[in-house]
């Protein structure tokens, strides 16, 4: 058997980004979490970092290495979104306050030393939020960013427009400026948008998957998701609620499942009226050098079958 890939997951707990963590935790014989990189956004950076330990110790694995890192966009006020996620931003189920700590060192920190240390081109970065945590490292050691094995984050959006305002996704509006920077910085990027994650869609025969699996983790996955279906469902008019964060986790286990084109990506920093838009070249109908692989479609029965399967080890 291979070694585990070795991964930094950066994130902003949400009910998805738990799920894409517990997805993680789940496999370890694929995937090494070397550390959570907590970051503001769904809810404020106190919750966020909490929220990750909570997760941390629903999986059983009180011993993964929890850092909390920015507090705010890099340039802007911070934008959470609530209203999807509830006040804690893990609303749904009820879960005990973690007892494990939360790691002493900044979460920027912890990203550059281990950059710094794992043999180059050996450690993937896995931003389920806003990405300022990210930018910051990379703006801070520049020696880094071609270090990194790949980014494979959640966020943006283009034929689905956006989800926060008409043309941005969450993650992306709400700090452009650091997004700007990591989809600058020459490192492998995949991107799940919108475009893909709204194909991931949370049905109740899949939900009752989770809820089936008679476990802890699986009726805490299963509230979640029911949680935030509440909002998403009335929204979009659909059949259930995208799961969009454990697009990120399926695809580094199981990246058959996706399928994108690599082509160019720039982030909207300037406009007011479409502040945070990704705009893909999906057409190719720039010179511009493609720097991100934008992922447009998902097998999503594989991806519900993988994640149930999955979460059924923990
Ligand atoms: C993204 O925004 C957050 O609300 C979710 O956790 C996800 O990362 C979707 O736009
Ligand atoms: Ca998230």
């Amino acid at each position: 058997m291979s070694t585990p890939r070795k991964i930094i997951i950066d994130t902003d707990p949400g009910q998805d980004d738990a799920v894409a963590i517990l997805l993680a935790l789940a496999c370890p014989d694929e995937l090494e979490v070397l550390g959570i990189t907590c970051v503001a956004g769904n809810v404020p950076l106190a919750l966020t970092q909490k929220n990750a330990r909570i997760v941390c110790e629903l999986a059983g694995k009180p011993e993964v290495r929890v850092f909390a890192g920015c507090d705010a966009p890099l340039k802007r006020k911070l934008v959470t979104a609530e209203h999807v996620h509830g006040k804690t931003g893990l609303d749904g189920p009820v879960l005990p306050d973690p007892v494990m700590q939360l790691e002493s060192q900044h979460a920027v920190d912890f990203i550059i030393e281990t950059l710094r240390a794992e043999p180059s081109g050996t450690v993937t970065l896995c931003p389920l939020g806003p990405l300022t945590n990210v930018a910051k490292a990379f703006d801070q050691a520049p020696d880094i960013a071609a270090r990194v094995q790949e980014i494979v984050l959640m966020g943006g959006g283009y034929f689905e427009g956006g989800n926060i305002t008409p043309t941005a996704e969450f993650n992306i509006y709400v700090d452009p400026d650091a997004a700007k920077i990591v989809f600058e910085a020459g490192a492998p990027i995949v991107v799940m948008p919108l475009d893909v994650t709204h194909k991931a869609l949370v049905t109740k025969p899949r939900n009752d998957a989770f809820r089936a699996l008679g476990t802890p983790v699986g009726l805490a996955v299963a509230e979640m998701t029911d949680f935030f279906e509440r909002f998403d469902k009335e929204k979009y008019g659909s059949s259930g609620a995208p799961l969009h964060d454990p697009c990120v986790t399926a695809y580094l286990l199981k990246p058959e499942l996706f399928t994108g084109r690599h082509i160019n990506v720039e982030i909207e920093t300037v406009s007011e009226l479409t502040l945070g838009m990704t705009v893909a070249d999906w057409w190719r109908v720039t010179e511009r050098k493609p720097n991100a692989t934008f992922i447009g479609d998902v097998d999503a029965d594989g991806f519900f079958a993988l994640l149930t399967e999955r979460l059924a080890r923990l």
